[in-house]
């Protein structure tokens, strides 16, 4: 146990996605008891296996509050609910800001109104400006491509305006690629589409799709594919554990990458899932897609500093292990 949380509550607003699980499960493992807020348009009812759930949906203000005071006793409130497809965000932006924004302001006034005073919130790389620079401090331009990063780094801007204004104690967790699965196979990543390279690669290996495609095999890295941070959802879910225990000493405020420091290329994937699966994962070199960068990868030193975490399970090893385990488990191979 890292933190005890128990006798706590913890309302989780998107515990029934893929990262949200997780998390449930961290607190719970911790002693905690939470409280899942979903309206499962992508989450999942049977991803709740850690404390009860609420069906709510945070675009509807009056709705949100109501729920919200039905655990008006609760000790913190973790937001990771989102729409996260970032090419659908660039069709349907107006779908995006009303779902992350509005529906993350919604939240705001309810913790307001009730006086719960402590988040962490899920945001993500995808709000930082272009650069080659790497590896990313936190404290890099925030200027993102995407209509997606662009609604991330807003409710940024609004929890820092609810911390000064109304003494909000906050950390927005910067996540980079989140990946693998918790080791007892039993929850993992569904995302419905799957835009995800490594579901889509182990789904490909398994024949349950076509060839996959590698977008850009061009760049200028050792194999030519693109470079990212990929951790491991069972660490993204530690670090949430280690941000209540810095708020509980005394943290208020606070922006922090959470990523490994390692970047690991395309290519270098599709090798360890041969090894791993023991399968040929077949694909086709397509063109770049607008908005990837080169390299893309955390400096994780603020995250040991301010929260004492270092990522445990992000072997690139375990990462494929794991999520196969869960992907084969799940398609019945
Ligand atoms: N997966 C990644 O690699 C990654 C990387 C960086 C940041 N993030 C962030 O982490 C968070 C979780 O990502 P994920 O991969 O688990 O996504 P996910 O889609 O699996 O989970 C999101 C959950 O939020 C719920 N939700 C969405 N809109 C809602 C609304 N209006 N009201 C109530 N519930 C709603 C969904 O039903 C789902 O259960 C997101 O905020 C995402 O932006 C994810």
């Amino acid at each position: 146990m890292d933190y005890d949380l128990t006798g706590k509550t913890i309302i989780v607003v998107g515990g029934g996605g893929y990262i949200g699980s997780h998390v449930c499960k961290a607190i719970a493992d911790n002693g905690g008891l939470p409280v899942t807020f979903d309206n499962f348009g992508s989450g999942h009812t049977h991803a709740v296996k850690w404390g009860p759930y609420e069906t709510v949906d945070l675009r509807d203000k009056a709705a949100t509050l109501g729920t919200f005071t039905k655990h008006k006793d609760a000790h913190a409130v973790v937001h990771l609910a989102s729409s996260i497809e970032v090419g659908i965000g660039e069709k349907d932006p107006a779908g995006f800001y009303e779902n992350n924004v509005i529906g993350a302001l919604n939240l705001l006034e309810a913790m307001r109104a009730l006086e719960l005073n402590n988040l962490i919130f899920s945001s993500t790389c995808a709000t930082y400006g272009e650069t080659n620079q790497m590896p990313l401090l936190e404290s890099h331009i925030q200027n993102p491509f995407s209509v997606y990063g662009k609604t991330k780094l807003a409710i940024e801007q609004m929890i820092q305006s609810y911390h000064k204004a109304y003494g909000l104690s906050y950390i927005t967790l910067r996540y980079f690629n989140a990946s693998g699965a918790d080791v007892s196979g039993e929850i993992g990543e569904e995302h419905e589409p799957e835009t995800h390279l490594i579901p889509i690669a182990l789904a490909s290996a398994s024949g349950l799709r076509g060839k996959m495609k590698i977008f850009g095999t061009d760049y200028d890295t050792p194999d030519g594919t693109c470079i990212r941070d990929y951790i491991h959802v069972t660490d993204i879910a530690e670090a949430h554990i280690c941000g209540f225990k810095s708020i509980a000493k005394g943290l208020t405020q606070a922006e922090v990458n959470i990523g490994t420091g390692q970047g690991v290329s395309n290519l270098e994937i599709l090798q360890m899932i041969e090894r791993v699966t023991g399968r040929h994962v077949p694909y086709d070199a397509a063109p770049r897609r607008d908005g990837d960068l080169t390299r893309l990868y955390a400096d994780p030193q603020r995250a040991k500093d301010l929260l004492g975490f270092t990522a445990q399970h992000s072997s690139l090893k375990n990462i494929i292990q794991t999520a196969w385990n869960f992907h084969s488990k799940q398609w019945n191979l």
